[in-house]
């Protein structure tokens, strides 16, 4: 049944009885930088050091974001007990090994996407966390926006009558470059750990986990997954999921149910808005629009503010994205990966 209103979003605006935790920046690359000026500009969090495998570029990382103290190795900025929590922004053929010496170090993490290169990565490192009894989290920034909110309320209602299909994409141009870390096997590049696990975790949080994984793509000749494209089977519902660096798709999403379809504008894993109707061609459309002013990277603030909350809750995984859900994104793409690479 489609309702005359929408539900209000959940939005982790910073409360007076979060933690402000002291946050410690692994890898100061691209969206390290994006990452640190959000945090800075939008939550009560404090980011008190950067670690580089160069001092001079920690140091320079570090005057361009406001940031107290540099370091010209990890375990120097693990060895500090002003740190509490690691944001690890190496690329992801690093975050198993940064994430296990952070938690070996009593530190929380927040690790970029993909958690790690494999499920079974995922695994170690979830079960190191849980026997360490310290938080971690993959910074899958787009289940803290306030549009994910909005639709967990619509699906837990019941709004969309039974789900029958997931529909979505996230193609970006990236120029081959043999230096490029997309490129590189060895760095875990390629198309669906960078861009496709969006598409995954967003048919994840509608449908769950796949009973059947169905891939077939195409690969750079440096041996990544240039393209792919998924069909997760869910009983009676589909996922069909496209992604490529290859080319800039419409980065759209889409949920359709027995009662109602929502459709995202792209790109739907930024902050971004989305339609509701009803199955009938021509009746009412409802249309959301994110009410809060972050947009684009700046929405990155939501998940740091999100894990200070949870920690000040006492948990030790996120409830919006567990570690579970973590290993079987991660299990569902290794096998798409797998099928794509066997041609
Ligand atoms: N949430 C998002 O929207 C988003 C967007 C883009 C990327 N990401 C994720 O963030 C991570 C970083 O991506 P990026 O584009 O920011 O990459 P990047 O610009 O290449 O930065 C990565 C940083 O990690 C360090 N590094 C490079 N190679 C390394 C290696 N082999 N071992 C250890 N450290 C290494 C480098 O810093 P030093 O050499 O100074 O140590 C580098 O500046 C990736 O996992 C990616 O998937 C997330």
């Amino acid at each position: 049944m489609i309702p005359n209103t929408l539900p209000e979003p959940v939005v982790f605006t910073p409360e007076a009885s979060d933690p402000t935790l002291r946050w410690g920046i692994v890898g100061p690359g691209w969206i390290a930088g994006e990452f640190a000026d959000a945090v800075r500009a939008h939550t009560a969090q404090r980011i008190v050091a950067v670690a580089s495998r160069s001092i001079d570029r920690a140091t320079a990382f570090a005057a361009e974001h406001g940031i107290e103290t540099a370091l010209g190795s990890v375990d120097e900025l693990l060895a500090r007990p002003d740190v509490d929590v690691v944001y690890i922004a190496t690329p992801q053929s690093d975050h198993a090994a940064t994430a296990l010496a952070a938690i070996a170090a009593g530190k929380h993490v927040l690790v970029e996407k993909p958690f790690t290169v494999t499920a079974a990565e995922a695994r170690t490192v979830a079960d190191a966390a849980r026997a360490a009894g310290v938080f971690a989290m993959e910074a899958m920034w787009s289940r803290y926006l306030p549009q994910a909110s909005v639709l967990r309320t619509l699906l837990a209602d019941g709004t969309l009558g039974e789900v029958r299909s997931v529909l979505a994409d996230h193609g970006q141009a990236i120029p081959f470059g043999p230096d490029h870390r997309l490129f590189r096997p060895e760095l875990g590049g390629g198309a669906l750990l960078d861009l496709g696990i969006y598409t995954v975790q967003f048919a994840s949080m509608v449908l769950g986990e796949p009973h059947r994984v169905t891939a077939r793509g195409r690969m750079t000749e440096s041996g990544v997954d240039a393209s792919g494209t998924l069909v997760l089977e869910h009983g009676d519902a589909q996922a069909v999921l496209h992604t490529t660096i290859a080319a800039r798709t419409p980065t759209t999403a889409s949920i359709a149910g027995t009662e109602g379809t929502i459709a995202f504008a792209g790109p739907f894993y930024n902050p971004t808005s989305f339609t509701l109707s009803a199955p009938e061609h021509g009746s009412p459309v409802l249309h959301w629009d994110d009410p809060t002013p972050l947009r684009g990277f700046a929405a990155l603030a939501w998940e740091a503010t999100a894990l200070a909350r949870f920690v000040g809750e006492g948990r030790t995984e996120s409830p919006l994205h567990t570690l579970d859900e973590t290993v079987a994104i991660l299990g569902t793409i290794d096998t798409a990966r797998a099928q794509i690479a066997a041609g």
